[in-house]
């Protein structure tokens, strides 16, 4: 039998409510990882776990410096020889940027699993204690070795990158970008070969105790492009535009955005759109923007950050690579 970490974070997988109806007005990271353990004792067939409680968080109040412990953790934990594999509980609202700067950090052939819930572990048919059963297996399973950090929810498997959250509140609240799920959990089994893709990853560096700032900035129908340089004054390192349609740059926004540019700071076309990649286009060779590919915004915006930790502008390309390996 495989052994397993299970790192608790929060989230409403640890969530309580003063009612079992009550799926809004909760306490997310409220429960230990023992009692999510404990409302799954099936967990006993799958695996030996080994849990810690790592943060017990709303996920909407992570920071890069939760990132960085988290990060740190799971590399002790992947390089110890006793350990098969980690699974991770979240929230599910910034879970897709925890998961993006996992996989962009971590290269290891162990499976590292995130998983989460919609509905607090107090409530009627709380969804929480069968996605961590779930996740357990996909970490237990053979076939997960070598498909770098993956999210397992509501039934799908989906790789990190290129995950997001697409519903505020249905149970089947992720999707996984245009790669779609891999796999599924009823019953466990995969469809795509490994390795998915072949991203590239950036070890962190034993100093590095903080991340640039890199903020996202969403442009709409006449939104001013003074805010770019608002930002940029504020603090901003880097900037992700999420932009109408295929990372479409209003034509208005052209100067400010060559001007950022040419100050140094890198500007990532994303889109506001929920679904689909973002193309090249020849106003990136003009302005010196970079697509974010099939990253969503929330992800790009991992990947500008720890290019700029990494003072390597050339890794925001292999980190944003757009060639998928089916
Ligand atoms: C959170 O993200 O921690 C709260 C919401 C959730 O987990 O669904």
């Amino acid at each position: 039998m495989p052994t397993l970490a299970l790192i608790a974070t929060g989230g409403t997988i640890a969530g309580a409510a003063a009612s079992a109806t009550d799926t809004t007005g909760y306490t997310a990271g409220a429960l230990g990882a023992d009692t999510l353990l404990a409302a799954v004792p099936q967990l006993a067939n799958v695996a030996e776990i080994r849990a810690e409680q790592l943060f017990n968080l709303d996920s909407k109040d992570m920071t890069p410096g939760h990132w960085l412990a988290l990060g740190r953790r799971a590399r002790t934990l992947l390089d110890d020889p006793a350990i098969d594999g980690i699974v991770v509980t979240h929230g599910t609202d910034t879970l897709e940027e925890t998961a993006a700067f996992l996989a962009l950090t971590l290269a290891s052939a162990k499976p590292v699993v995130l998983t989460a819930a919609m509905r607090p572990a107090t409530s009627l048919s709380a969804d929480g204690p069968m996605n961590l059963y779930n996740a357990a297996c996909v970490a237990a399973h053979p076939e997960s070795a070598g498909r770098g950090v993956l999210v397992s929810f509501g039934d799908a498997i989906f790789p990190a990158l290129g995950v997001r959250k697409c519903q505020t509140h249905r149970l089947d609240a992720f999707t996984g970008g245009s790669a779609g799920a891999i796999g599924r959990t009823d019953p466990l089994h995969y469809f795509a070969p490994p390795p998915l893709r072949a991203w590239a990853h950036m070890p962190l560096a034993p100093g590095l105790d903080e991340l640039p700032r890199v903020d996202v900035l969403h442009v709409g129908a006449g939104t001013p492009p003074a805010l770019l340089d608002l930002m940029i004054a504020n603090g901003a390192r880097g900037i992700i535009l999420a932009l109408p349609g295929n990372g479409s740059l209003p034509a208005a926004w052209d100067s400010a955005v060559a001007g950022a540019v040419a100050r140094g700071i890198p500007v990532v076309r994303a889109s506001r759109v929920g679904m689909g990649p973002v193309a090249r286009k020849t106003l990136d060779d003009r302005l010196g923007t970079r697509p974010a590919g099939e990253l969503p915004a929330s992800q790009a915006r991992v990947a500008l950050m720890l290019t700029l930790a990494a003072g390597d502008p050339a890794l925001l390309d292999r980190l944003l690579a757009d060639d998928y390996i089916p």
